[in-house]
C-alpha cells in the first residue's frame, strides 16, 4: 500500500489530497480563489501566487487531518510542477520539496495536463491501454495517444484559445459571471442550439488541432454587431444588456453546440487513425459540461471505447489527480530530487 500527498497550485486553486495506491481518495481539499479574480474576469497571476502562499499550509494540514493520516505514514509527495503560472507553481513546488526533505521521502514532479487524464481512474478501476486522451480545460485543449499513463504522445492541440477560455469569454460577452463555463452550461439547457449557426474550425482533413478564437469572435459580432470604425477606433454598437434571458440561452446553446462539435469531430478522426485505442480518458474543467459529457458517451459507445469521464469533483483542478499520477510515476521509478523546478510549459510538446 502506498500513501501519496498531492499538491496543486498551478493556477487559481490551492489544493492538497491524500490518495492510496493511486486511486482511492482519502481527502481532496480545494481552496478556490474565484472571489479574488472575479472582478477581473480572469486570473491575475500576481494575486494568485500571493493567495497560494497564504493558503498552502492550512490546505496541506486539512488534507492530512481529513485523511486521518500521520505525516510519517506518507510514502511520497507529488506536486504539479508544470505547466501553469510560474509564480503559482513555485509555491507548490517549494512546499512539496520542503515537506519531502523534512520527512525524508521522495518528491515527484507531475505534469498537470497528464494528471487531468488520470482523473477518470480515481475511485474507479484501472483503465486499459493503449488509450486516447482528451484534456479540455481553461488553459488546454489537447488530444493524446497514450501507451501507458506515463508514455504519452501529443496528437493535436489548440492553436489559439483553449475551449474553457472560449467558454469564459463567451460568458463575458453574454454578461454572465466568471468562471463562465458552468453559467453557459446552465443557460444552454434552456436554449435552442439551432437558433444561431457558429463556425466549427476543422482545418484540413488530416489535422487534429483545434481553434476556438473564430467561434468566440462570431459570438461577439452576433451579440454586439459588427464593429464600426477601424483599428483602435473600432467600436461595437450593442452589448448583451438588451438581450432577454431566452435570447441569451439561445446564444449559449448555439455556442456550446459548435464548441462540442469541434471536439467530437476531432475525436472521430483520432479514433480512425488509432483503431488500437481501447479507452478514452477525458479530463479538465470542461469535461464537467453536460452537453459534452452526453456527446462523449455516445461517441465512445459507437467506437467501443471504455470512456473514463471523471466524477464532477475531479474534472476541475484538484490534487487527487496529481497524487494519482504521482503513484504511477513512483511505480515506474520516475522520481525527482531537490533540483525539481517549476516550468510554465507542459512536458508533452508537439513532435
Ligand atoms: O481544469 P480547470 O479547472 O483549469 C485549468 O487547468 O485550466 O478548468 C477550468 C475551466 C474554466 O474555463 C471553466 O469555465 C471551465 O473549465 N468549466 C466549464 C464547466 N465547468 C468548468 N466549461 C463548460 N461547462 C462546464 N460545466
Ligand atoms: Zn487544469
Amino acid at each position: 500500500m502506498t500513501l501519496i500527498l498531492g499538491v496543486e497550485t498551478s493556477c487559481d486553486e490551492t489544493a492538497a489530497a491524500v490518495v492510496r495506491d493511486g486511486r482511492t481518495v482519502l481527502s481532496n481539499v480545494i481552496a478556490t480563489q474565484h472571489d479574488l479574480h472575479e472582478r477581473y474576469a480572469g486570473v491575475v497571476p500576481e494575486i494568485a501566487s500571493r493567495a497560494h502562499l497564504e493558503r498552502i499550509t492550512p490546505t496541506l494540514r486539512e488534507a492530512m487531518s481529513e485523511a486521518g493520516v500521520q505525516w510519517s505514514e506518507l510514502d511520497a509527495i507529488a506536486v504539479g510542477h508544470r505547466p501553469g503560472l510560474i509564480g503559482s507553481l513555485l509555491v507548490g513546488v517549494s512546499a512539496a520539496k520542503a515537506l519531502a526533505w523534512s520527512l525524508g521521502i521522495p518528491v515527484i514532479g507531475v505534469d498537470h495536463v497528464l494528471a487531468h487524464l488520470h482523473a477518470g481512474q480515481l475511485e474507479a478501476d484501472a483503465a486499459e491501454f493503449p488509450a486516447l486522451g482528451l484534456v479540455v480545460s481553461g488553459g488546454h485543449t489537447s488530444m493524446f495517444m497514450m501507451r501507458s499513463p506515463i508514455d504519452v504522445t501529443l496528437l493535436g492541440r489548440t492553436i489559439d484559445d483553449a475551449i474553457g477560455e472560449a467558454f469564459d469569454k463567451a460568458a463575458a460577452i453574454l454578461h454572465l459571471g466568471y468562471p463562465g463555463g458552468p453559467n453557459i452550461d446552465r443557460l444552454a439547457q434552456r436554449g435552442d442550439d439551432r437558433a444561431h449557426t457558429f463556425p466549427v474550425t476543422l482545418f484540413d482533413r488530416e489535422s487534429l488541432d483545434f481553434s476556438f478564437s473564430g467561434l468566440k469572435t462570431s459570438l461577439l459580432y452576433a451579440v454586439c454587431g459588427q464593429p464600426v470604425g477601424r483599428g483602435v477606433e473600432a467600436k461595437l454598437t450593442r452589448d448583451a444588456s438588451t438581450l432577454s434571458t431566452a435570447q441569451k440561452s439561445d446564444f449559449a446553446a448555439s455556442f456550446q453546440l459548435a464548441a462540442v462539435t469541434a471536439i467530437i469531430k476531432k475525436l472521430k478522426r483520432a479514433g480512425l487513425r488509432h483503431p488500437e485505442a481501447r479507452s478514452l480518458l477525458v479530463g479538465g474543467g470542461v469535461s464537467a459540461n453536460t452537453r459534452l459529457r452526453m456527446e462523449l458517451l455516445s461517441r465512445a459507445k459507437e467506437a467501443g471505447w471504455d470512456l473514463r469521464l471523471p466524477r464532477l469533483e475531479y474534472c476541475l483542478d484538484n490534487a487527487a489527480m496529481i497524487a494519482g499520477l504521482g503513484h504511477e510515476l513512483r511505480q515506474a521509478g520516475c522520481m525527482d530530487d531537490w533540483t525539481l523546478s517549476a516550468s510554465a510549459q507542459s512536458s508533452i510538446v508537439a513532435t
